[in-house]
């Protein structure tokens, strides 16, 4: 195992933030990652998986371990589902692409997400109607502080919106190592009934998608909306979409009737974040290097030289302005370090 000294985090965050770790090491297989959380010597250690939903603030003085799990195999199969097992450092959407070219149905609609395998089912993530709960069959993980293997069912990970037990009662305490995904052979579940699908299927004149044609509709949507990381740095979504009571609720309806809004449950109200930012005029905005997507005001951009420190700062400015207008409280979806 090779441990390097003061590495630059540069290539491994989708920000494009330069920040230096003061001991990296990449780790290759399950024996590696035990080895080097068992390290006496490094009192601080910081797991990294894709570093696609990460700000990085200041330099980290710890060792910084990369895991790059490689490998994808089949678990079990019959005629109608199969379950496929999928090593954390794989890339998300390339283990989508390889699904979707074996005719493996259930990860369409979360094309192109940024990101590793491994880090997915911590925010679980979700887009386009699908989250990745829905395709969850369970993880194995290795416990930090004991180096030992522990598997999570779905219903062990407490999935919410954008949420887990990894980022609430066990935050820090696991990395996982691999997951397992239960999707279909044949008869795939097509969901297109998010706006944007639909309309891009039919504008596409297709009226009975196939799971690559969901897939093809998804990229081609997001790379509409969503900048590149490889081109402009980002991580998705910076903020969550904030979940108000209804007492909140009608405050904000009343006043600001034409704002979009979901209905979660009888008591509990989704407003879209990208809107809030919008109107408290962000949108497009650039200050300095760092500054807020033109066409989606959740997104949080690097133009090149921001630190982690200035687009944070620009995050508060925004959380505070949102508060003033609305009386909303956004929060941050990205792990902020
Ligand atoms: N909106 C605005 N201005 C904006 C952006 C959005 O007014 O700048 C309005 C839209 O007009 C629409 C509503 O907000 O009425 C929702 O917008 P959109 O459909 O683009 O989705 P979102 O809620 O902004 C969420 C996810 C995305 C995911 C999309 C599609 C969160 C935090 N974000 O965005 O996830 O791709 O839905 O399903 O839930 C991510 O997590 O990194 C991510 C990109």
């Amino acid at each position: 195992m090779h441990i390097q000294q003061n590495i630059s985090l540069k290539p491994y965050n989708t920000f494009g933030v330069e920040c230096m770790a003061r001991y990296f090491v990449s780790v290759h297989t399950i024996e590696e990652l035990q080895e080097a959380l068992s390290l006496p010597n490094y009192s601080k250690k910081f797991l990294l998986g894709g570093g696609s939903n990460l700000l990085l603030t200041g330099p980290v003085d710890a060792l910084v371990i990369h895991v790059n799990l490689k490998g994808i195999s089949i678990e079990n199969q019959n005629k109608d589902h199969i379950n496929i097992s999928c090593m954390a450092g794989e890339n998300w959407h390339d283990f989508v692409l390889f699904c979707i070219q074996n005719n493996y149905g259930g990860l369409e609609n979360l094309s192109l997400i940024p990101g590793n395998v491994g880090t997915a089912p911590i925010q679980n993530i979700g887009a386009y109607g699908v989250e990745l709960k829905d395709v969850f069959l369970k993880c194995d993980a290795i416990e930090i502080a004991t180096s030992k293997k522990v598997t999570f069912t779905c219903q062990q990970c407490e999935f919410g919106y954008r949420d887990s037990i990894f980022k609430t009662a066990k935050k820090g305490q696991y990395v996982i190592t691999r997951v397992v995904f239960k999707l279909t052979k044949n008869n795939h579940k097509i969901q297109t009934q998010y706006g944007a699908i639909n309309e891009h299927l039919s504008n596409a004149k297709v009226s009975n998608p196939s799971i690559r044609q969901v897939s093809d509709a998804v990229i081609a949507i997001r790379q509409s909306k969503l900048p590149d990381p490889k081109k402009l740095g980002n991580s998705g979504s910076f903020f969550k979409n904030p979940v108000v009571d209804s007492k909140t609720f009608e405050v904000f309806h009343a006043k600001f009737p034409e704002a979009p809004f979901y209905v979660m449950s009888h008591s509990e109200f989704k407003i879209p974040a990208g809107w809030l930012i919008q109107q408290a005029g962000f949108k497009g905005k650039r200050f300095g290097d760092a500054g807020v997507h033109k066409k989606q005001a959740l997104v949080l951009v690097n133009y090149g030289n921001a630190t982690g420190a200035q687009i944070w700062e620009l995050a508060l400015t925004i959380q505070k302005k949102v508060a003033t207008d609305f009386g909303i409280a956004i929060e941050a979806e990205v792990n902020v370090l």
